[in-house]
């Protein structure tokens, strides 16, 4: 094997550190360089008229193609297994690009109820103004994709766990029915990564993350992807991801890169360390009720075994009261899991889903206050327990 060829191996973990490096493209560079540049020159006239003849092939302008970004793109396309992949600044930005990809003025979308709140905003009232309009499902049932389905449905929009109340789709099935009627999938993959679910191979056309989670892994990025089959890639190159120009700059590219070569470590500790909090909390008297799909308590927990392979470190759980002052306090009692919204991160984080209601809808349309979301971080997973035992007996 020439020192420089791609590694050959398909294992997870050996992509993760490998794929798409190749470092004597760049001088031998063991990380890859930081192609901070806005634009390229060119030596002559036909070199120019040459690159302007493919831009998403060549370097012209970074709201086309920039080294750094092709890098990240190519370990990530290994990583799932898809033929192509394009990275944008933010999840949003892949999501909303995603859809408008499969989307035209009066067309008919099918999303999960329980899908993150901008992508639902997105579906639901931004696209109105085109004339799109939209049916939200439960989701869980898959008949009900197919009760839904209009002449002109164009999508379904899945979210599978979602990262709410972890709530599953039967992703076989519900691509089964698109397919028959001809309809795009796009599913949001960001709280398994591929790690953990491979939805090209459960029948999804584009999957979308925030890369802003478990890929990046340290709390210090914006991030998003979308993968899929390279003719689809190739047209929301052409499109969406110069014309709205959501991309990627080259440094936050290459944070996402640092972070890929690392994930399925982080991840398995994650996994381990969130199986731990779940079993305590699901044994806690004071806790009414555990949303963990790694969880035998999971009512869809069955179909977590048939379509993915294994839980993040993202759950949540209905303490045994719905008492504002009681919740207030047993957050403020938490040590190690800091309070704020997002997960992924190597730290554990807390949320409670009622404060973002609070401003924004009237107390009848509130969650749960007792609803509470973790992300179990890496640190050690006695300490977390120990933390969430004695904020539970501050209530
Ligand atoms: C499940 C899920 N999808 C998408 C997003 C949006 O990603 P970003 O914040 O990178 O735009 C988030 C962010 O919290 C999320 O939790």
């Amino acid at each position: 094997m020439h020192r420089s060829a791609p590694h050959p191996s398909s294992r997870i973990d050996t992509l993760a550190v490998h794929a798409g490096d190749d470092p004597f493209r760049f001088l031998g560079a063991a990380a890859p360089p930081i192609f901070e540049t806005s634009t390229f020159v060119f030596p002559s006239f036909s070199d120019a008229v040459a690159a302007f003849a493919d831009e998403q092939e060549h370097c012209v302008y970074t709201r086309g193609r920039n080294p750094t970004v092709r890098v990240v793109e190519e370990k990530l396309a290994a990583l799932e297994g898809a033929e192509a992949c394009r990275l944008f600044g933010s999840g949003m930005a892949a999501i909303s690009a995603a859809i408008l990809s499969c989307v035209k003025a009066g067309d008919h979308i099918v999303a999960v109820d329980t899908a993150y709140g901008p992508a639902r905003a997105f579906i639901t009232g931004y696209l109105s103004r085109f004339g799109i309009t939209a049916t939200l499902v439960d989701g869980r049932d898959p008949a009900e994709w197919e009760a839904a389905v209009r002449p002109n449905t164009a999508l379904f929009y899945l979210e599978s766990p979602s990262s709410g109340v972890m709530k599953l789709q039967d992703v076989p099935a519900v691509t089964a029915i698109a397919r028959r009627h001809g309809i795009a999938t796009v599913i949001d993959n960001s709280y398994c990564t591929m790690l953990l679910q491979r939805p090209l191979e459960l029948g999804v056309d584009l999957v979308v993350y925030s890369g802003s989670k478990y890929f990046g892994g340290h709390s210090d990025v914006l991030a998003g992807a979308v993968l899929g089959p390279a003719e689809r890639l190739r047209r929301i190159g052409d499109a969406e991801y110069p014309l709205l120009g959501g991309i990627i700059g080259p440094f936050e590219a290459w944070l996402v890169g640092r972070g890929l070569r690392t994930l399925p470590v982080r991840l398995r500790q994650h996994q381990v360390s969130a199986a731990k909090v779940a079993e305590f909390l699901a044994g806690h008297g004071r806790v009414a009720r555990v949303h963990y799909p790694g969880h035998p308590s999971h009512p869809q927990y069955e179909l977590a075994l048939r379509q993915m392979r294994g839980a993040s470190g993202l759950l949540s759980f209905e303490l045994d009261t719905r008492d504002l002052n009681q919740v207030s306090r047993f957050v403020d009692a938490l040590r190690y899991f800091r309070l704020g919204v997002s997960w992924g991160g190597y730290e554990s984080l807390v949320f409670v889903p009622v404060i973002g209601a609070m401003r924004r809808l009237p107390e009848a349309q509130w969650p749960n206050p007792g609803l509470v979301r973790i992300h179990v971080g890496l640190e050690d997973v006695a300490d977390l327990i120990g933390d969430l035992d004695q904020a539970l007996r501050a209530l």
